[in-house]
């Protein structure tokens, strides 16, 4: 038989065996989240020559990021901000010979998600995003002029087919699916082509609550709390009618 000491030691024990186990799942959580990942502002897959663009490093402290052919980028050393979620660097005044992949050393030899820009020295670009998009949301695809930003008649195609024109140059798919993958470029009549640039799309985060809602964690927590109350409160219970009897 163990004294009273012993047991209060033991549901001690049980506790805090209990409670470092929920921060453990809670941390795991926490780094998934803050998953090493590459974003661009603007976010868009295309570029005229001699615009600028940011770079984010979310979940890294210094944004050094690197080109598919380049290596990593020096400019980004010389702007380099710390953000609230991880860091930042500019690229100015962007060159054609800038176009391709991109991403960052993620460390221990991961890399971060990669993205694909083109920077042109032609007169159209068609602006889409250069980050995947998550089905159900609605997309705005524009065709833009260099000099004019009038309202033009703009041809969009989808892996080399017409797929419409808009008086508006905007073309907006309102709720994406799975389908609508593919390589875009539009044109503008007497002006242009814009390169080609793929639209990615991703699963939506809403489909699957159990495994990448944020709050799951914490109704984990919460459940994890409440049954630690009813033990506690059950073996002091128990132990008075035990004491009593
Ligand atoms: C940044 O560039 C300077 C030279 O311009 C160099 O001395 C320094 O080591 C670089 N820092 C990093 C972190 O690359
Ligand atoms: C760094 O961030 C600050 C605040 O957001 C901003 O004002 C500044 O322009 C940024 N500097 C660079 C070099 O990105
Ligand atoms: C790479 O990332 C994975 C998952 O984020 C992690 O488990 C692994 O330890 C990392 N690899 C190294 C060598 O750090
Ligand atoms: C970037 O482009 C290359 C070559 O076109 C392709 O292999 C790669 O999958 C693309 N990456 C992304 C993230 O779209
Ligand atoms: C588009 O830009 C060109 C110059 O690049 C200009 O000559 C032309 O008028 C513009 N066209 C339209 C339809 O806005």
């Amino acid at each position: 038989m163990f004294s009273q000491q012993q047991d209060n030691m033991e549901v001690t024990a049980l506790c805090i065996k209990l409670l470092s186990l929920m921060m453990m799942l809670l941390c795991e959580h926490d780094q998934k989240v803050n998953a090493a990942s590459l974003h661009i502002d603007p976010n868009r897959a295309q570029f005229f020559e001699y615009e600028s663009l940011t770079f984010y490093c979310e979940g890294i402290s210094y944004c050094e990021v690197v080109h598919e052919s380049k290596g990593k980028i020096s400019s980004c050393n010389k702007t380099n901000n710390i953000t609230l979620t991880g860091s930042s660097c500019i690229l100015r005044n962007v060159y054609t010979d800038e176009s391709g992949e991109y991403w960052f050393d993620a460390g221990g030899g991961n890399k971060s998600n990669s993205v694909n820009i083109t920077i042109t020295d032609g007169s159209v670009i068609l602006e889409i995003p250069a980050l995947p998009v998550m089905v159900g949301e609605a997309v705005t695809l524009r065709c833009r002029n260099k000099t004019t930003s009038s309202e033009t008649l703009a041809e969009f195609y989808k892996d080399g087919v017409f797929i419409g024109n808009s008086a508006t140059v905007n073309s907006i798919i309102r709720s994406v699916s799975k389908s609508d993958e593919g390589l875009y470029k539009c044109s503008i009549s007497g002006v242009g082509e814009s390169a080609e640039s793929r639209l990615t799309v991703g699963e939506s985060h809403q489909s699957l609550p159990d495994i990448t809602s944020p709050s799951t964690p914490w109704i984990i927590a919460t459940v994890f709390l409440v049954i630690l109350l009813v033990v506690v409160v059950l073996y002091h219970f128990g132990k008075d009618d035990w004491n009593k009897g």
